[in-house]
């Protein structure tokens, strides 16, 4: 027996190459999930334009239209919840979310992060890793919960920091994993997998101590 593919919904405010992976996942006979829509909170982001390519549902919302943060999240929720989907991603959405709709959507939403949490919440993570000399850097898959950059991480995929790498070419190198494991992240969630539990991470009905680790190839 077949099971109904989760409905994802997907929020970004840039380029979208995370959304792309994402997509191109799809193709593959065995995957669980589909994207019923794309939400973005910048007119120019190209992830708009990736999802029309696609033939999935694009939605701006700009925030800018909105005095209060708690209106524009309100807006977002509204659009979403529209054809409730079974799990919202975050991939690259560059707004400081409140806890109206962190709890609106707790454990059915995950994010993608640039460093190996809980080092460098926040930005310019690679530079951050740059200069306190890391020997290791990577990124973090994680549920969205109220701290910022904070919530459970399921996920991890780390490369080691080669000498005469710079916050660009680490960017690239970080950029490239995220797009495997984006998609093997949301595939695990579909597949029931994972789930957030009075704030802890669980993995195949255990609690997940230690995230799972996705390593270069
Ligand atoms: C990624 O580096 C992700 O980790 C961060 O925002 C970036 C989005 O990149 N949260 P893209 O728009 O998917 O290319």
């Amino acid at each position: 027996m077949s099971h109904p593919l989760l409905k994802v919904v997907v929020l970004l405010s840039g380029n979208g190459s995370n959304l792309q992976a994402l997509i191109d996942y799809q193709s593959q006979p065995d995957c669980q999930y589909k994207i019923v829509k794309v939400i973005a909170n910048k007119p120019e982001a190209y992830g708009l334009v990736r999802a029309k390519q696609s033939q999935i549902p694009a939605v701006l919302i700009d925030h800018t239209h909105y005095q209060r943060r708690e209106d524009f999240e309100q807006a977002l929720i509204n659009e979403i919840d529209q054809e409730p989907p079974g799990l919202v991603v975050l991939a690259g959405f560059m707004r400081i979310l409140t806890p109206l709709f962190t709890e609106h959507y707790i454990g059915k939403m995950l994010n993608i992060h640039p460093s190996l949490l809980p080092k460098y919440p926040g930005l310019n993570t690679h530079q951050r890793a740059l200069d306190a000399g890391d020997r290791l850097h990577g990124l973090s898959i994680h549920f969205v919960t109220s701290e910022l950059d904070g919530g459970p991480v399921i996920l991890q995929a780390t490369l080691s920091i080669q000498p005469g790498l710079n916050a660009d070419s680490l960017q690239k190198k970080v950029h490239q994993l995220e797009h495997q494991a984006y998609p093997l992240a949301v595939q695990y969630y579909a597949q029931g997998q994972f789930e957030l539990k009075n704030n802890q991470a669980w993995y195949k009905n255990q609690p997940l101590m230690t995230p799972l680790q996705l390593s270069e190839r």
